[in-house]
């Protein structure tokens, strides 16, 4: 996937939108036809990686969902963050999840490549799942400025409320220049709040050193057309380069730390998936 705000939608945003409503975390209306036939193709191959070398990608997404829904969740309920901006929210269904359960006390804008806001727009609409406070917009990640940039979006927002983003599934697609581009455009948005927080899944290098997940990543990056990356070899080297993009503190959570993906963590792929919380200084 090389990401250009002209682009087709994504075959793998097809079929995670699909995984999701698969493993029962979604609603039918955002089950696409094509989600469904992807997802049948896919499945047989990550059966085998799981068969044969003990990776499961299942387990790897359902932690990676389930971390920053746990994480997210918390922050809102205890009244830290207000609004949240999703990145690249694709079919997810969190925006839709995360309005249901806290209502009015939430802004939820998801953002995402213009296709695939209009899908969305449309599935939601048609599922009857759209509520006051939630909203889908444009936004390229890649944008420094112009109306589908952050920063512009960010003007739309209550400066008085803490402000969550979130770019699940996104980074790994992006070189680590253009990553690390993105980090500091969302530093600097959060800075703007009285509490900024950034969250998303994070892997480390040093743990795909298994060959099924070597076979996987090269399949993944086969099927999207693209190279993978992933960005960091230790927990110090997150901090130093999340910290030089703008933020204040770092910090990783381990699947066998929270409840909703400790029976992931001792499963191979599961046990890879580090959440990352990266909070900007925030507005005195
Ligand atoms: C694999 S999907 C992940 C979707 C969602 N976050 C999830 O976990 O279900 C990746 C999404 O990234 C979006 N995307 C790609 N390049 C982007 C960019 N430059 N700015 C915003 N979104 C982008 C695609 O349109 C696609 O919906």
């Amino acid at each position: 996937m090389t990401p250009t705000a002209s682009e087709r939608i994504s075959p793998t945003a097809y079929a995670t939108g699909y995984f999701w409503y698969r493993h029962g975390l979604s609603h039918p209306a955002l089950a696409t036809e094509e989600g469904r036939r992807i997802d049948r193709i896919v499945r047989p191959l990550l059966l085998g990686t799981r068969l044969l070398g003990g990776f499961s990608l299942d387990a790897l997404m359902l932690a990676r969902h389930r971390g920053i829904d746990r994480v997210l969740g918390d922050a809102i309920e205890q009244g830290r963050i207000g609004q949240v901006i999703e990145i690249a929210a694709g079919l997810s269904p969190r925006g839709w999840d995360l309005k249901q359960r806290f209502g009015e006390r939430l802004t939820y804008i998801e953002t995402d490549l213009p296709q695939m806001v209009a899908l969305k727009q449309r599935l939601l609409a048609d599922g009857g799942l759209l509520t006051p406070g939630h909203s889908v917009v444009a936004l390229d990640a890649l944008a420094d400025s112009g109306p589908q940039s952050l920063a512009a979006l960010a003007k739309t927002l209550d400066p008085k409320v803490g402000t969550a983003i979130v770019t699940e599934g996104l980074m790994n697609y992006l070189d680590p220049a253009t990553a690390q581009g993105v980090w500091r455009r969302i530093a600097a948005t959060l800075a703007q709040f009285p509490q900024g927080f950034y969250l998303n899944d994070l892997y480390l290098k040093q743990r795909r050193n298994n060959p099924a997940a070597a076979a996987f990543g090269a399949l993944l990056s086969a099927f999207v057309r693209g190279r993978m990356h992933v960005h960091f070899s230790n927990a110090e080297e997150v901090a130093a380069v999340m910290k030089s993009c703008g933020f204040a503190d770092v910090m990783l959570h381990q699947p066998s730390t929270l409840e909703e993906t400790r029976r992931y963590a001792g499963i191979r792929g599961g046990d890879s998936v580090l959440i990352l919380e990266a909070r900007a200084a925030g507005k005195a």
